[in-house]
C-alpha cells in the first residue's frame, strides 16, 4: 500500500495562526474606523457567485477568469465560482436589492477571503484576504480622489512607509475603442517582435500589452501611442480634476501610462498603491502592489442593471501584513489583564470557576491557568501577564470562604471574604 501522506492545507492556502490574528484585527479596526468616518456601510456577499457574474463582470478574456477561477458544478447543476475579487458581486448585489432607489451614492466596504488559482509565491496565494471600498451611483471625480485618499490613509495609519500611488486614465466608451484600434494597428505592424502572449493579446485584450513585463516587448512599449494623449474631452477633464484634488489633499502620485490593470470593467481613472520590498535572499528591492482599483462606470449595466457610474478599490491583507513585518511595525496589544486567579486543590478550582464568571460580569479582565496545579507555575504566568493583583485561593481559603489578594507591585497581601472579592478588587484598581 502506498505510504499515506500527511494531511495539509491546500496549496496556496494557509491557516491564519493566533500569532497573526493581531495583524488582521489591527487592519480590520483601522479600515472600520475610516469606513465609519467616511460613511461607508459594511457588506458581505457570498464567497461563491454564479460563474457568469465574473465572466461578464471581471471579463472572460482576463487571466483571472480564464486561468484562475475555482469553478464547480453543484449537485443541482448550477455553475458557481469561488469569488476571485469583490467588485462584480457587489454590483450584482446593488442590482438585486434595487439599491438604485436608495439615496445615492451607495458607499460600501468589505473585508473577506478571495480565491485565485495562481502559482503561489511570496505575496501571491490561492486564498487571500482583501479589504475593499466601493462607491456606486456617483460620477464625479471627487470620489476617485477620496477612495485613493482612504487607501493611502489606511496604510499610513498602519505606519507603513515608502508607499507610492500610480495613476492613469484608460478612457471611456468614447475614446477607449479608438485608442484600442490605434494600439492594435501599431502592434500588428510589429507582431513578429512581440512575445507569444502579446501576440494573443492583440486579438483578445490589447490594452494588457501595456503591462507586459517581457523584455522583448519593452522597446515596443516605449514607442507605443499613449492613452493619455488620446482621451476624449470628458475623460481628459475628469482626470485633470482628479489630479487637482489629489494635489489639494497632498497625496503624492506618479502618472503611469502603462497602468491598465488586469480586469475588464475599468473606465477613466485607474490606480495602484505599492511599496518596495527586498526579494527574499537576493538583497535586491522590487515594488509590490498592495492595492488597486479604479472607475467602473459600465459594470452595473453590463450585469443587467441601469447605467450607474462607480469607483472602488481593494487591498491585499496578507501583503499589508508582509510589509508590516518587513518594516518591523509593532502592534501594541491593547488587552490588559488586571487580575490573575490562582488556585490550589479541587474545591478552590471549583470556586475559582464561579469567581471568574463574576469578574466577567463586572467587566474586569482576568487571567488564569486552571490547568496548572503548581502555585509557582501560576505565579509565573501572573508575572508574565503583568497583572496588578493576584487572587490566591488555597484549600484553607476555599473552606473558610475567603481569598488572598496579593498586590503584585509591593507583595502585600490581604484576606477578604470570597463574596466581596470582586468589589474589593474593583476599588483597589481605582487607586
Ligand atoms: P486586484 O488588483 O486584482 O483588484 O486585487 C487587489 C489587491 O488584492 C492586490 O493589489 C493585491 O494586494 C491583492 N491580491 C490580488 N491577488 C492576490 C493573491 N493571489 N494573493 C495575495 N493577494 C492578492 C481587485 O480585486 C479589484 N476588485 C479592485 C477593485 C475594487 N476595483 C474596483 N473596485
Amino acid at each position: 500500500m502506498p505510504k499515506k501522506q500527511k494531511l495539509q492545507s491546500p496549496v496556496g492556502m494557509s491557516d491564519i495562526l493566533p500569532e497573526d490574528q493581531k495583524y488582521f484585527k489591527k487592519i480590520y479596526e483601522i479600515a472600520e474606523r475610516i469606513a465609519d468616518f467616511y460613511g461607508f456601510l459594511k457588506i458581505d456577499t457570498p464567497i461563491v457567485e454564479d460563474e457568469e457574474v465574473f465572466d461578464k463582470g471581471t471579463g472572460i478574456s482576463t487571466d483571472i477568469v480564464r486561468k484562475e477561477m475555482f469553478s464547480f458544478r453543484t449537485k443541482g447543476g448550477d455553475v458557481l465560482a469561488l469569488r476571485p475579487e469583490g467588485t462584480p458581486g457587489i454590483a450584482r448585489a446593488y442590482i438585486e436589492h434595487g439599491m438604485h432607489s436608495w439615496p445615492q451614492p451607495i458607499k460600501l466596504w468589505y473585508f473577506g477571503p478571495f480565491f485565485r488559482y495562481e502559482h503561489p509565491q511570496a505575496g501571491r496565494y490561492r486564498q487571500f484576504w482583501q479589504l475593499g471600498f466601493e462607491v456606486l451611483g456617483e460620477a464625479g471625480p471627487v470620489i476617485d480622489a477620496q477612495i485613493i485618499q482612504i487607501f493611502y490613509n489606511i496604510l499610513k495609519d498602519l505606519k507603513l512607509k515608502d508607499m507610492s500611488v500610480e495613476l492613469n486614465s484608460i478612457g471611456d466608451n468614447q475614446c477607449k475603442p479608438y485608442y484600442r484600434k490605434l494600439l492594435t494597428n501599431y502592434l500588428k505592424s510589429r507582431e513578429s517582435s512581440l512575445c507569444p502572449e502579446c501576440r494573443k493579446r492583440i486579438k483578445e485584450n490589447v490594452l494588457r500589452f501595456l503591462d507586459c513585463k517581457e523584455e522583448k516587448c519593452q522597446p515596443i512599449k516605449t514607442e507605443a501611442p499613449q492613452i493619455l494623449e488620446h482621451l476624449c474631452d470628458e475623460c481628459k477633464a475628469h482626470f485633470k480634476t482628479v489630479l487637482e484634488f489629489l494635489d489639494e489633499i497632498e497625496i503624492p502620485y506618479q502618472l503611469n501610462p502603462y497602468l491598465v490593470r488586469g480586469l475588464d470593467y475599468y473606465t477613466k481613472t485607474v490606480f495602484e498603491i505599492s511599496s518596495s520590498i527586498e526579494k527574499e535572499g537576493e538583497g535586491e528591492k522590487k515594488r509590490m502592489e498592495l492595492g488597486g482599483g479604479g472607475r467602473y462606470d459600465k459594470l452595473i449595466k453590463t450585469l443587467g442593471g441601469r447605467d450607474t457610474p462607480a469607483f472602488g478599490g481593494a487591498m491585499g491583507v496578507e501583503r499589508i501584513i508582509m510589509f508590516m513585518k518587513r518594516q518591523e511595525i509593532e502592534i501594541e496589544e491593547t488587552k490588559e489583564v488586571s487580575v490573575f486567579l490562582a488556585q490550589i486543590g479541587d474545591l478552590a478550582k471549583r470556586k475559582c470557576l464561579k469567581l471568574l464568571d463574576q469578574f466577567r460580569k463586572a467587566k474586569i479582565s482576568v487571567g488564569e491557568s486552571f490547568g496548572k496545579d503548581s502555585l509557582k507555575a501560576q505565579m509565573n504566568r501572573a508575572d508574565k501577564l503583568g497583572v496588578r493583583f493576584t487572587l490566591i485561593l488555597g484549600q484553607k481559603e476555599a473552606l473558610d470562604g475567603t481569598v488572598i489578594i496579593r498586590d503584585m507591585k509591593n507583595g502585600k497581601q490581604e484576606i477578604v471574604k470570597l463574596e466581596k472579592a470582586v468589589q474589593e478588587v474593583r476599588e483597589m484598581l481605582k487607586k
